[in-house]
Order: structure tokens, then C-alpha cells, then sequence
């Protein structure tokens, strides 16, 4: 089974094999995370981006890193929050899934995830984070499973949800 961590920071650091982008369906960039780790890898990741011809709510495609630490980055398309019936949270639980999918079939071993819609999709944390750590415990691997929080409160919440549903981290 995969090792859970809780990090806070700045993804756009981590040396992990795979960082995962809460990006939006042109996958042309846009603020908050996705921003950060376009500006951060260089402009060559948005032209690998432009040849992907987008992605869909709740799928996940793969490009390099480029001048990231991460030899990868994961891009997905988190739900916008809409109040919760508009199957976002089987669309969320998809980008967790076939991201960690995407990390197995191109056999990393460890993977960053941020909190996906979360920010500027506006998806209520609580329910978000019982969504990430579920789907990360359900997959062997890979073997790291990286939840990287952009601040304090935020570690403590997944530190507390980790917890409350049966630690293996
Ligand atoms: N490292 C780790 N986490 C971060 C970082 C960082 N450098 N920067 C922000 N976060 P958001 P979304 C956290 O808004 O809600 C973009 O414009 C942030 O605190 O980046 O999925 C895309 O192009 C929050 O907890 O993503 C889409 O249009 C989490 O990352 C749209 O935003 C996600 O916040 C996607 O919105």
C-alpha cells in the first residue's frame, strides 16, 4: 500500500517523480497553483500543453517537468464547486484516481498532490481532503503519495482526516 505524507510548502519545489497541477480544461495555465508551476517550469511546459488539446473535469493527462524538480507534472481538472449536486465529488474523486493511474502506467514511484478545486473552484475543504486521502488509500501505488499544503491550516486539517479515518501514514 502507499506511504501517505503531509507536507506544507510550495509544490512547485518537491523533488518527486510526478506534481500534479490543479489546472482548469485548456490547459493553458492560468493563477494559484497552476500558475506557480507554469512559471516555475518554464515556458516550454505550456507549449508541451498546447499540443494536448485540453482535458476534460475529472481526467488527467502528463507532460515533463522541465525546469521543476519533478521530472513530471500531472495535469487535472478539479469540479467547480456548484453546491455539491452537480457530481463534483465523483468528479473530484476522478482526479485523484486517474492521476495515481497515469503515476502507475508511467511507473512513478512518488507523486505530489495539491488540494485540487479547492482554491479558486471554491470546493469546501472538509469534504475535499475526505476525498483525497480515500482515494489515495484505495491504489498500492505508487509507493509515495505526497499531499502537499499551501498552509498550515490546511496540513492540519489532512493531518486530522488521516487520522480519523485509520492511519497508514
Ligand atoms: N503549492 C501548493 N499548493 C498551492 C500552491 C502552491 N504553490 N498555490 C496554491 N496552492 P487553486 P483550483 C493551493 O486555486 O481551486 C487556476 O486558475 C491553494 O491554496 O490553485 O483547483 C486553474 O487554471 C488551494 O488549496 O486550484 C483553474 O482555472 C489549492 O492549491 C483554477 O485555478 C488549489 O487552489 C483551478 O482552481
Amino acid at each position: 500500500m502507499s506511504g501517505i505524507e503531509i507536507v506544507e510548502g510550495d509544490i512547485t519545489r518537491l523533488a518527486v517523480d510526478a506534481i500534479v497541477n490543479a489546472a482548469k480544461e485548456s490547459l493553458l495555465g492560468g493563477g494559484g497553483v497552476d500558475g506557480a508551476i507554469h512559471r516555475a517550469a518554464g515556458p516550454e511546459l505550456l507549449a508541451e500543453c498546447r499540443t494536448l488539446g485540453g482535458c476534460p473535469t475529472g481526467e488527467a493527462r502528463i507532460t515533463k517537468g522541465y525546469r521543476l524538480n519533478a521530472r513530471h507534472v500531472i495535469h487535472t481538472v478539479g469540479p467547480v464547486w456548484r453546491g455539491g449536486g452537480a457530481g463534483e465529488p465523483r468528479l473530484l474523486a476522478n482526479c485523484y484516481r486517474n492521476s495515481l493511474a497515469l503515476a502507475v502506467v508511467h511507473g512513478l514511484r512518488s507523486i505530489a498532490f495539491p488540494a485540487i478545486s479547492t482554491g479558486i473552484y471554491g470546493y469546501p475543504k472538509e469534504p475535499a481532503t475526505e476525498i483525497a486521502v480515500r482515494e489515495a488509500r484505495m491504489i498500492a501505488m505508487p509507493e509515495r503519495i505526497v499531499f502537499c499544503c499551501f498552509d498550515a491550516e490546511t496540513a492540519d486539517l489532512y493531518r486530522e482526516i488521516t487520522a480519523r479515518s485509520g492511519s497508514r501514514s
